[in-house]
């Protein structure tokens, strides 16, 4: 990383999360280290822990670390296997393990440097080492930066179930350097474009429009279009959460896809496709349930569709039948005592949390699920 900022770099921008003593700031732009020191004091004469992956810190630890030293009363790094199959217990003890070999004390900070894994092992590791500590998230990919690092959802997974092991532990800064995104492979910046075109679609439909007129600058990696769509992606979800910390409520919106989206990752198996990957094909079923309910126009559902598609992602879910769907349906964290309930549109930009009859359910299963078609 470069010290100087380059000619393609905007002011960085300030996005807040405001929750009272647990607010902070997203800070989104180019070489953000550098150039903003809004991360110094939280780390100033501290002990650090820089948590990364064997494929992040190849690519851009050497200046975080570099930074982080040159101010940190100590800085170690712990580095894990790349991998949502690495997500869980075996691997978080990896960092218990660093912590107390170093022996930091209850002042340290962890600081996550990669995509959504890192951020909720790391994230959920600062939520239980000593009952606590500081964290800071720097999130390397496009899914991470617009959704994972943001709201304090930290945690693993249970072969009986994804996240289902976790806390909610706010992070105290979020640095989103769209820099790091230059190295992201193209199909992982399609997946976090299911989680952009996810917030236009059920929170701003200019946001979402916006998006479809930034697709192919999005896709390319453009630095201006991504500081766009990770800024306002950010604004949508800070606002949720501000209404909603603990998904009691109003958060659930956030979720919009994912019903159909963990059922597509558990059924096909974890990795088999990417997280945003499930996201966009899940989309789909939700903007046709939305149809079939009166919700949302014809019209509507194919913008819609069109964006999924021109992002790159599935529009076809697997077609395994309705008993297999609602098997993993139930299963998902939105369900009251077994009954799934689904993340709908009432109209682009304004989401609805539901549940839905069978029969209807049985409609868009058909008419959505087949041979993979992107
Ligand atoms: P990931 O963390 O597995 O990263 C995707 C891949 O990109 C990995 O191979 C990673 O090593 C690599 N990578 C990361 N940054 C890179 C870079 N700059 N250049 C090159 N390669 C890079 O996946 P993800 O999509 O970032 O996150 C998915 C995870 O996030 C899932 O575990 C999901 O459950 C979680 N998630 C959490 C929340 C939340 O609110 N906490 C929200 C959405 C998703
Ligand atoms: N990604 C969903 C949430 O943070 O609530």
């Amino acid at each position: 990383m470069s010290l100087r900022p380059g000619p393609q770099l905007r002011a960085i921008a300030t996005v807040q999360v405001a929750l009272a003593e647990r607010s902070y700031d997203i800070l989104v732009g180019g070489e953000v280290l550098a150039r903003d020191d809004r991360w110094i004091p939280l780390v100033q004469a501290r002990q650090v822990a820089l948590v990364s992956n064997l494929t992040v810190a190849p690519l851009h630890a050497a200046p975080v670390l570099k930074a982080l030293r040159e101010h940190a009363a100590q800085v170690i790094e712990v580095l894990l296997p790349d991998g949502e199959a690495c997500k869980d217990w075996q691997h978080l003890q990896r960092i218990f393990d660093a912590l107390l070999g170093h022996r930091f004390d209850r002042r340290c900070v962890l600081v996550a440097l990669g995509g959504g894994v890192v951020g909720d092992m790391t994230g959920f590791a600062a939520a239980c080492y000593q009952r606590g500590v500081d964290f800071i998230q720097m999130p390397t990919t496009l899914l991470a930066q617009v959704d994972s690092s943001v709201g304090g959802k930290t945690g693993i997974n249970h072969p009986a179930g994804k996240n289902m092991i976790g806390a909610f532990h706010q992070p105290r800064l979020v640095v989103a350097d769209t820099g790091w995104l230059a190295t992201l492979p193209a199909r992982e910046r399609s997946a976090g474009l299911a989680e952009v075109i996810k917030h236009g679609a059920i929170a701003d439909v200019t946001y979402l429009q916006a998006v479809v007129d930034d697709l192919a600058a999005l896709r390319r990696a453009d630095p201006l279009a991504l500081q766009r769509a990770v800024v306002r992606s950010c604004e949508i979800k800070a606002a949720v959460v501000g209404e909603d910390e603990r998904e009691n409520d109003r958060r659930a919106i956030l979720n919009f896809g994912h019903t159909f989206g963990h059922a597509i990752e558990a059924g096909l198996g974890y990795g088999t496709w990417l997280h945003g990957e499930a996201v966009g094909a899940g989309m789909v079923l939700a903007a046709d349930l939305s149809e079939r309910l009166g919700l949302l126009s014809a019209s509507e559902r194919g913008l819609l569709v069109a964006a999924i598609a021109e992002a790159g992602l599935p529009v076809r879910a697997p077609d395994w039948g309705f008993e297999a769907y609602l098997h993993w349906m139930s299963a998902d964290k939105k369900a009251r005592a077994g009954i799934p309930r689904f993340v709908l549109l009432e109209g682009l930009g304004k989401a609805v949390v539901c549940t839905v009859d069978a029969h209807r359910l049985r409609q868009t299963l058909a008419s959505c699920t087949g041979p993979p078609a992107v």
